[in-house]
């Protein structure tokens, strides 16, 4: 994309949300921090920071396929800081509402696994989890899919989740246990029994028990798929179709939402708001600051109310 633009200030992103009725919004983690769940990249308070502060090397590991079914206990000790409470969204999250109230949200390509936008309104049509959610979990083993919540206990104790349904299905599987062998006694002396399983042999012989699968919140981790949603929405629907995009609270440095701008037509104007100014991607216009004080003082400009129990009245 060109750097020249014809936009620059905010009256004109004001402008354009008046104007626009097919707006592509693109959100990450920083539209969450305002309710106290950590962003991931930020120094000092993101997540791969404490990650890092913990002894846990880099911070993306957790996050990491081969590492979470090399040793899934890393996961769980430390997801539970980005487990969201569900009860409560930001301003940024009702400023989505809004657009789609107002029938200019074309979608929300969120990379959040913290399921806030559903909590807010946003049609399930509108929306594209391009890392999936915390929403549902499956098993790694039988891949049997269960509501996120029914791990969220084990989340919080920091405990691996077990899948119930391989626990169920080996309790009704014949003994795996090799079949008890009777041998002669040793001596004629009194002992406490003569029958003895072969893993009691003098060697000492180990056998694997079958184990049960782990549970995973459908969160995409780094090497597996994203959703074939995310490609077809966006390839075959809404790129050809956007009017406006706003770039909202993600550092843009996860492939392939960061590509997404670059597939779409240049004349399209494109909004960052952020804390940090964006230099790899750009933008017509960034406003920088807390983006639910962005958002609000932009609807006030656009003549649209924003409201939200932590905004002052509009
Ligand atoms: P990052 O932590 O990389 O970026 C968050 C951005 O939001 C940073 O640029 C912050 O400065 C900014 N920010 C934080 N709080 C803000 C606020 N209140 N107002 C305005 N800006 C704010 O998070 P993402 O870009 O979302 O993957 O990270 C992308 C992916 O990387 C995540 O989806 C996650 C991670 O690995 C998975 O979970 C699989």
């Amino acid at each position: 994309r060109q750097k020249l633009s014809q936009y620059n200030t905010i009256d004109d992103a004001a402008k354009l949300l008046r104007t626009k009725k097919n707006i592509m919004v693109i959100t990450g983690a920083g539209i969450s921090t305002s309710l106290g769940i950590p962003d991931f990249r930020s120094q000092g308070t993101g997540f791969y920071d404490k990650v890092r502060a913990l002894g846990y090397g880099g911070g993306e590991d957790v996050f990491q396929i081969e590492e979470f079914d090399r040793d899934p206990s890393i996961f769980y000790s430390l997801a539970g800081d980005i487990l969201p409470d569900l009860k409560r969204f930001s301003p940024t999250h009702a400023f989505l509402k809004l657009l789609q109230t107002k029938n200019r949200l074309q979608t929300n390509y969120t990379q959040n696994i913290d399921n806030l936008e559903e909590l807010a309104g946003i049609d399930k049509s509108r929306l594209i989890q391009c890392h999936g959610s915390f929403a549902t979990a499956s098993c790694r083993k039988c891949k049997n899919q269960v509501p996120g919540r029914v791990i969220f206990d084990d989340i919080r104790a920091k405990r691996v989740a077990k899948c119930k349904r391989c626990i169920q299905v080996m309790s009704k599987q014949p003994s795996a246990r090799p079949p008890l062998k009777k041998r002669k006694p040793k001596s004629t002396v009194l002992r406490k029994n003569d029958w003895e399983d072969s893993s009691d042999d003098d060697n000492g012989t180990a056998y694997d028990l079958p184990q049960p699968g782990i549970m995973k919140p459908d969160i995409t981790f780094f090497g597996e798929k994203l959703p074939d949603t995310f490609f077809d929405r966006f390839m075959d629907e809404d790129r050809h179709a956007v009017d406006l995009v706003i770039v909202i609270g993600t550092s843009l440095k996860v492939a392939p939402v960061s590509e997404m701008c670059n597939h779409l037509p240049a004349e399209v104007p494109h909004i960052y708001i952020s804390r940090e100014p964006i230099e790899h991607v750009n933008f017509d216009i960034q406003l920088l600051g807390e983006s639910d004080h962005v958002v609000f003082e932009l609807c006030k400009r656009t003549g649209w109310g924003l409201r939200h129990e932590m905004l002052p009245e509009g």
